[in-house]
Order: structure tokens, then sequence, then C-alpha cells
């Protein structure tokens, strides 16, 4: 125990192994000043008592409300930051259309500071009420926008990772919105690698680079190659779309004979870093070749109902062993709700499993598999195993994870959650939370033990 960190007595839930659930009761969290948590102390240890008594004599014990109860806070491992203005909208075409037509042209529009600015601001500070204390979003083409979203998260206190957007196809990106050549794709990301790295405020690396190719489509073979090696030299996260519709999947099998999966990993593009969006389409073999390289999937169950027309069979990753963690895709997916990616991730996985189609029998209808998750699995998912894709020591309570935590009130009258009989400390609970919960019940939000939103949280001066 260490003189300066902070005491706090909590209940609350987390779910380091998928499916299991822990509950935490009277738990004592120690947190240093780096905000690393320090100490976890269950009631059930030997020292408890007496160190409970000892931390509250000297007045430094912090007790959560009756009715509050702590969770790691959400992972959204796949987001286009520029893409808040747009959301709930643009919704009616298919995802080759929808980029030319809708998407471009807005991200074209972050060549203005002024705009990317409040857009960026908005939503970072709509995604920490939100509960999103990590994530990892892809930006635009432009260096000094996607610069400011750097600075941004560190201002406003957002674990994040920012990847500058490469695409420099000249038949696949428009000629107002893409990278002049494959060097400038290359050098502009190695350019923001660098400025984050040597950011004057990210000492303790809060926020971190992506390599950043688009999806296939929109690079060109240059391109990728040098994004390969410079993964291969920095070490940095990647992301990008990977077999996301059948029009994605197609163009890449079209184009080089193999999927996208393969492609990635011909091009050096697929490691424990990388985060693979949707994969929707990915073939057992590029699940072999995913679990190979200890690649992750981000899964983004809402997106996938408009522009993939497929659920990704996520029970079937994750029975493989696979890294996967939960998306929101902003603006694919219109909802900016880790809660409700993780209600769409359960219910999508009924209907992989059910099947939907009225006019077929039962029998007929049903996909044959297992295929359903349950509220637990979401959980995981969307916290500890998003973390754990990310590789970072996130998204659970344990010493030397970052108390990266969100705080739900129950009883939050501008919440959603209604409980009827008296409330009790099960998994049970955590089911209500997960499935009622809105950002009404986010009372606090905390990223590396620095109080940064929720509906109690002090004002700030930002
Ligand atoms: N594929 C390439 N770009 C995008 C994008 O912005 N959103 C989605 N959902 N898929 C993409
Ligand atoms: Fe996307």
């Amino acid at each position: 125990m260490t003189l300066k960190n902070r005491w706090l007595l909590a209940r609350g839930f987390h779910a380091p192994v998928c499916g299991a659930v822990e509950v935490l009761d009277d738990t004592l969290i120690e947190i240093g000043e780096d905000g690393v948590i320090a100490d976890v102390v269950r009631p059930s240890e030997e020292r408890y008592e007496a160190l409970k008594s000892s931390i509250d004599g000297q007045g430094k014990l912090e007790r959560l409300p009756e009715g509050s109860y702590l969770l790691p806070g959400f992972i959204d491992c796949h987001v286009h930051a520029p893409q808040y203005p747009q959301l709930g909208s643009a919704l009616d075409v298919p995802l080759e259309v929808w980029l030319h037509k809708y998407t471009f042209p807005l991200e074209a529009r972050f060549v203005d500071l002024a705009f990317a600015r409040r857009a960026y601001g908005l939503l970072i500070d709509d995604l920490l009420a939100n509960g999103t204390t990590t994530a990892l979003y892809f930006a635009t083409v432009h260096q000094e926008a996607t610069r400011l979203l750097a600075d941004l998260c560190l201002e406003k206190g957002q674990r994040a990772l920012v990847g500058k957007v490469a695409m420099d196809h000249p038949e696949n990106c428009p000629d107002y919105y893409r990278d002049a050549s494959p060097d400038a794709a290359v050098e502009g990301t190695r350019a923001l690698i660098d400025y984050v790295f040597a950011h004057a405020d990210n000492a303790s690396g809060l926020v971190k680079p992506v390599i950043t190719p688009r999806f296939i489509p929109s690079c060109t073979d240059a391109a990728l190659e040098g994004l390969g090696r410079l993964a291969q030299d920095c070490g940095c996260h990647v992301q990008t779309h990977c077999s996301e519709s059948d029009w994605a999947h197609g163009y890449v099998l079209d184009r080089y004979g193999m999927t996208d999966a393969a492609s990635l990993d011909r091009f050096g593009l697929l490691g424990r870093r990388t985060m693979l969006a949707h994969s929707n389409f990915v073939t057992a073999s590029d699940m072999e070749l995913l679990k190979v390289r200890e690649a992750a999937v981000a899964h983004c169950p809402l997106s996938n109902a408009f522009f993939a027309g497929a659920v990704f069979p996520l029970r079937a990753a994750l029975e493989k062993g696979l890294h996967v963690g939960l998306g929101t895709d902003i603006s694919g997916g219109p909802s900016a709700s880790m809660f409700e990616a993780s209600r769409n991730a359960i219910t999508v996985s009924r209907m992989l499993e059910s099947g939907v189609d009225p006019e077929q029998p039962a029998a007929a209808r049903a996909s044959g598999k297992v295929a359903r998750i349950d509220f637990r699995d979401a959980f995981h998912v969307a916290t500890a195993g998003g973390a754990k894709a990310l590789d970072l020591p996130v998204g659970q309570f344990a010493p030397g994870y970052a108390f990266d935590a969100i705080l739900i009130d129950c009883n939050a009258p501008g919440g959603t959650i209604r409980l009827w009989d008296e409330a009790e400390t099960s998994d049970d609970l955590l089911q209500r939370i997960i499935f009622t919960a809105s950002k009404g019940n986010i009372a606090k939000v905390w990223v590396a033990g620095r109080e940064v939103a929720g509906t109690q949280a002090p004002a700030r001066g930002v």
C-alpha cells in the first residue's frame, strides 16, 4: 500500500474469461497515481477485514453509492470518427454506393480543421458519456485533422488508437479524396506515427497510432507493400476492413485470386496487433490464419445488418480461440452505444442460429449450428475481450490493468434500468444492466483513474 494511492470499495462485475462473469462484492480496489490498479482485495481473503479497517480509519476509503455498480469501460474496436455527423442517416444504399455518395464527401470536409474540431470534440464527449473508455479510430486521409483527433483524445482523456486513413487507389477513390500517391499514403502514416509517439501530452501512451489501409479496394499494391513494411518495422497496430460484404470480398478475390485475410498476410499486415473489421465472409482457412497470426476481428453486428447482409459467426470464432472485440462501426452502424452493440451481438447471434424466414418450417429455417451467445459473452467481448484483442492492459479489474471503468447507477431517474425486486449482486443484475442500461445510467466514467465523464462527473473546464 502506497501513501498516495486511492482505495475504492466497490460492487460490480467483470469478465476476464469469456462466458464467465465475476461478481465483485464489496471489493477493495487500490488505484495508483498512474491510474493503474495496484491491488484488488476480495472479502474472501484473510487480509480483507484488517486492510479495510485500516484504510477506512485513515479516511481513505471511497465508497461507491448504493445501487451503483462498477463495470470495466467499453472498448469500441471499430469507429469511423469523421462519420459521426451522419450517424443515423445515409443507410439506404449498399456499401460501394454509400462510400461514394455520402461518406467520401463527408470525410473530405475534414480538410477544414474547424469542422473537424467540432465533430471530433462532440464524438469523444459522446463516446465517453456512453462509457467507451477506449476507441479504435479510423480518421481521414488528412494529416492535420488526424493529429487533431489525437490531440482531442489526450485533452479529453479518452484512451484511443488513431489512424490516418491510407487510400490511394485512383480507380476506387475519388480525385477529391485520396492520398496523392502510394508514397504519400505510407509517408503520411509514418508522420502520424511519429507525431503521436512524440506528443508532449502522451508520455503515458494513452493514445497510440494505427496503420490504417482503409480496405484493399482503396489501396494500390505499392501502398499495401509500404504499409506492411512499416508495420513490420514499427510493431504498431494495424486496422482495416476485411471481407465485409459480398462486393468487397469478391473484389479482392478477383484482384488477387485469394481472400482479404490471405492477401493482407502476404503484405505483412496480419499480426498480433491487427484488427480486422467485420470479417463476415472469412473462410475456415482464413480463421485458421487469423488464429496462427493472433490477429483480431472487430465484430460490428448493427452495421453488418445494413452493409453485409450477413452475421459474423461470433460464437464459432470464440470457440476457435480467436481474439474478438466489438465495434459500433459509426456510422455504418447507427448507434454510438456499446450497450446497444452488445445487445445487437446477442440478438443477431440468435437469428443466425434460428434463421429468419418465416415461410420456412422451423427445421429448414434453422442454421443447424449453435450460434447464440449470451449477455456474459457479449459483456466479455465488449470489455476484456476487446482489450486483449488490442493487446492493451485494460478491460478488467486486476493489478497491472489501468483503472478504466464506468459506474452504473441503477436508480438514475433519467436512465432506463428499472429494478422491481430488491437489487442484488448477482449476474442476473448484470443481465438487466446489459439489456436495459443507457447513457442516463452512466454516472461516472474513469480512464486511467481520471474521471472524464458521466452524469455525476464534476464540471470540467475544457
Ligand atoms: N469499407 C471501406 N470503408 C468503409 C467504411 O467507412 N465503413 C464500412 N462499414 N466499410 C468500409
Ligand atoms: Fe467500418
